[in-house]
């Protein structure tokens, strides 16, 4: 069927890409391809255009594309209904209405705790929308210590460290495994709130997971310079008991 000559111009597909934590192996074949299609390549950065998710697609990146910079990464309290979003949302649909296409990189996976979240909250029911999911940080820590995240019948609890010491209290007090997210200058009270619920124990400070700079440290190391840990970085932890779960677990496995 032949498109009629007054039939509005198709509108671009609203692509969020996950792009791992920060090593470009970490990338997917699906993020690769989606990335290589894109006439318009979208990215989160800071109000001086540096941008985390662009560095780790950069040898995927064709002179034919156009970069599309989303100044969104100015404050780790921004919340949902920051103008910054709408700003960002305008721009990608402008592409969008256009008929082209707009790959928007997230660090990680695009829908765990990703701004992706919130273009997609302005524009998802306007344009057709496809997301590929990307390894997390969280995954990536895991492997870098090659530590269980959960198995069994275990609950994984997972808390950013902006949350109030109420909230951290109340989701880490059950916990057998937890994670800890967007760390940074709050890690002396969350190492605080760790002790209090039992679960400082063998907990690990993972900074910058994937890049040449990446640090795994346990806790009372990080814990000697706070100042200097990066908002890059998540606490994993253990209770003991899961540990000793764990031995019996391979112990059964074994037998
Ligand atoms: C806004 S969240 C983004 C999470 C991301 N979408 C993901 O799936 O990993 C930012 C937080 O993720 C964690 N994070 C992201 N990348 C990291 C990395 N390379 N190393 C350690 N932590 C990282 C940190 O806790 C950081 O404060």
């Amino acid at each position: 069927m032949t498109a009629s000559l007054s039939a509005p111009p198709a509108v671009g597909t609203l692509h969020g890409v996950g792009v791992g934590p920060g090593d470009p192996e970490l990338l997917t074949l699906r993020a690769v391809r989606i990335i290589d299609d894109a006439p318009v390549i979208a990215y989160p950065a800071t109000r001086q255009g540096e941008s985390m998710a662009l560095a780790i697609v950069d040898a995927f990146l064709r002179d034919d594309q156009e970069q599309l910079a989303l100044p969104l990464m100015f404050s780790p309290a921004q919340t949902p209904d920051d103008p910054a979003y709408d700003r960002a949302a305008d721009a990608i649909a402008t592409h969008l209405d256009e008929g082209r296409s707009v790959a928007v990189l997230c660090q990680g996976d695009p829908l765990f705790h990703g701004s992706f979240i919130y273009l997609l909250a302005r524009l998802g029911d306007r344009y057709p929308v496809d997301v590929t999911p990307g390894v997390s940080s969280i995954m990536a820590s895991a492997a870098a210590i090659a530590r269980p995240l959960a198995h069994g019948t275990e609950t994984l609890t997972v808390v950013p460290a902006t949350a109030s010491d109420d909230r951290l209290r109340a989701v880490l007090t059950p916990a057998e495994v937890a994670v800890v997210m967007k760390v940074g200058r709050h890690l002396p009270r969350v190492a605080r709130i760790l002790a209090e619920v039992g679960l400082a124990d063998g907990a690990l400070c993972v900074t910058r997971v994937g890049y040449a700079d990446e640090r795994v440290r346990p806790l009372p190391e990080a814990l000697t310079r706070p100042e200097g840990v990066p908002y890059f970085t998540l606490v994993l932890a253990r209770r003991a008991a899961a540990d000793a779960r764990d031995a019996r677990t391979a112990e059964g496995d074994a037998a």
